[in-house]
């Protein structure tokens, strides 16, 4: 059985006050989470959302990580510097990064394959755009993004890493893509996953579902059965919406 991940996305929101407001207020409320839950704030809010959080059941992850050790850089951080915030996850090649800050598969691969080596587990996102989805590219695109992301790592490495399907025509727009339509795409990211490395690391692989998840969709889209959580952006920023979310998932 694979065990459900919510993850919040906080962006670039929060400063570290406001990010420790958020998680004192979540801690009680998700306490009983029968899922995995983990919240991603900008860097600069990782420690002070370690201090409140460790020893309960929320884990903290980055937004970002880069491939190489250290050096010249400037902007990125590495897996190292993460791991001694005790971080767990690291979200890799979110749309965002792609479109506006020129990641690409080759870049995304390198990010995955440096935080997993590392001990950091990547939510590798992948997805398409409005128009690829309008021209019937989607599954092509997806099936590609999965695969390329994951290039150099072998199957049994695959059953640990996350994927997060987000269509970027879904992300902020408050348009989610249907039950179905989030489904299917995830379950040619399963296939493309059995393609390459076979049928045992496709079933245990966890996909989640992002894009304009909520409080009223989140129960309908995780009783799919490709879809094992929600990767949340707008609304993991209020504890009430998040914690209603990761109650969906049990
Ligand atoms: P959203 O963002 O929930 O605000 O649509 C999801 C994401 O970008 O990860």
């Amino acid at each position: 059985m694979r065990k459900p991940i919510i993850a919040g996305n906080w962006k670039m929101n929060k400063t570290p006050r406001e990010a420790a407001e958020l998680v004192r207020a979540l801690i009680p409320l998700v306490d009983d989470a029968d899922c995995e839950v983990v919240v991603c704030p900008p860097f600069t809010a990782l420690q002070a959302v370690r201090e409140l959080i460790e020893g309960t059941n929320i884990k903290w992850g980055a937004q970002n990580v880069h491939w190489a050790q250290n050096g010249a850089f400037t902007g990125e951080i590495s897996v190292e510097m993460l791991l001694e915030l005790g971080v767990a996850y690291a979200i890799v090649g979110h749309s965002e990064r792609r479109q506006y800050f020129g990641d690409t598969d080759q870049s995304v691969n390198a990010r995955a394959k440096a935080a997993f080596a590392g001990g950091i587990t990547p939510i590798i996102c992948v997805g398409e755009t409005l128009e690829q989805r309008e021209r019937g590219e989607t599954d092509q695109i997806v099936f590609q993004q999965a695969v390329s992301a994951l290039d150099g790592f072998t199957a049994g490495d695959v059953t640990h890493v996350v994927i997060a399907y987000e269509p970027i025509w879904a992300i902020g727009t408050g348009r989610t893509a249907t039950s179905e339509q989030a489904n299917d795409t995830i379950a040619v990211i399963r296939r493309a996953i059995a393609s390459a490395y076979g049928e045992p690391a496709a079933q245990s692989v966890r996909i989640q579902y992002g894009g304009s998840m909520n409080a009223n969709n989140a129960k309908e889209l995780m009783a799919m059965p490709h879809i094992d959580g929600g990767l949340i952006g707008g609304a993991s920023l209020k504890a009430d919406a998040f914690a209603q979310i990761v109650h969906s998932a049990q």
